[in-house]
């Protein structure tokens, strides 16, 4: 199967300092790639790693084939690699439609047109002259992820979508994901509920202390379940006196 996204040996942090040590991980075409993990565990700054909004220190993220580790953004994005960021990053001032706009403005002969994407997420169409703070949390997501499929990726990250959302909503987000990877995107999902990756993942892996500990296709997650979520457990104190 082709890979989409390779990352290998990848070390990065924030002033001198390392979070990541040595991150393996592999997209193939047209896959959900999960990645789960505690808090703190460095997935976001994997993914920015990734995105080239962090410069790595050293390692490898190949995009079809292709060594960006260290690229800036826009040649990163250029490459085929689209982020909707933990958080969504809507600007409160902006309408749906001038998001739309902004994040169209850059491709030509498009995958992804704004009329395309507003079919995918209608409800986005009803809200085209709302402001980003006008937005539900569910709103603000789907557009991050429609203003993410604009700047036409061959490669999705996504960045805990679901979180803050109702289930629900969450579960809107999931089928879309699963509709995105049909339609032959290559997807990183990082996401914070073990039960959701393994509704919509091919696999799955852990991040812990910017390593990746396990990575599995998902029905071998599926049987054994706990073994995963012990990875995930908030380590409990050792009892007084031990
Ligand atoms: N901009 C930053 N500057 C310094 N340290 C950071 C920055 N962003 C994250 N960190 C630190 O890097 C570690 C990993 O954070 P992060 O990648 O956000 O984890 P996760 O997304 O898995 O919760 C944490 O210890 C966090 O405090
Ligand atoms: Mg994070």
């Amino acid at each position: 199967m082709a890979v989409a996204l390779r990352v290998d040996g990848l070390y990065a942090g924030y002033h001198g300092g390392r979070v990541l040590h040595g991150v393996g991980l592999t997209v193939e075409a047209g896959q959900v790639q999960a990645l789960v993990g505690r808090n703190g565990a460095g997935k976001t700054t994997l993914v920015h790693a990734i995105a080239g909004l962090l410069r790595p220190y050293s390692g490898v993220v190949e995009i079809g084939g292709t060594d960006l580790a260290g690229r800036p953004a826009h040649q990163v994005a250029r490459a085929g690699v689209g982020i909707v960021p933990q958080g969504r990053r809507v600007f409160p001032s902006l309408t749906v439609a001038e998001h739309l706009k902004l994040a169209a403005r850059h491709q030509e002969g498009p995958m992804w047109t704004i009329k395309g994407v507003l079919e995918l997420l209608p409800r986005l169409g009803e809200r085209l002259d709302h402001r980003g703070d006008q937005l539900s949390g569910g709103e603000q997501q789907m557009l991050a992820i429609a203003r993410a499929l604009l700047t036409q990726p061959r490669v999705l990250l996504l960045d805990e979508p679901s979180e803050g959302l109702a289930l629900d909503l969450a579960a809107r987000v999931r089928g879309l994901v699963t509709g995105l990877a049909q339609a032959g995107l290559s997807l990183l999902l990082v996401e914070q509920r073990l039960d959701h990756a393994i509704e919509v993942a091919d696999r799955i892996a852990v991040l812990d202390y910017g390593r990746v500990i396990f990575d599995a296709p998902t029905a071998q997650v599926r049987a054994d379940p706990t073994t995963v979520q012990s990875m995930l457990s908030i380590d409990q104190p050792l009892p007084q006196g031990s």
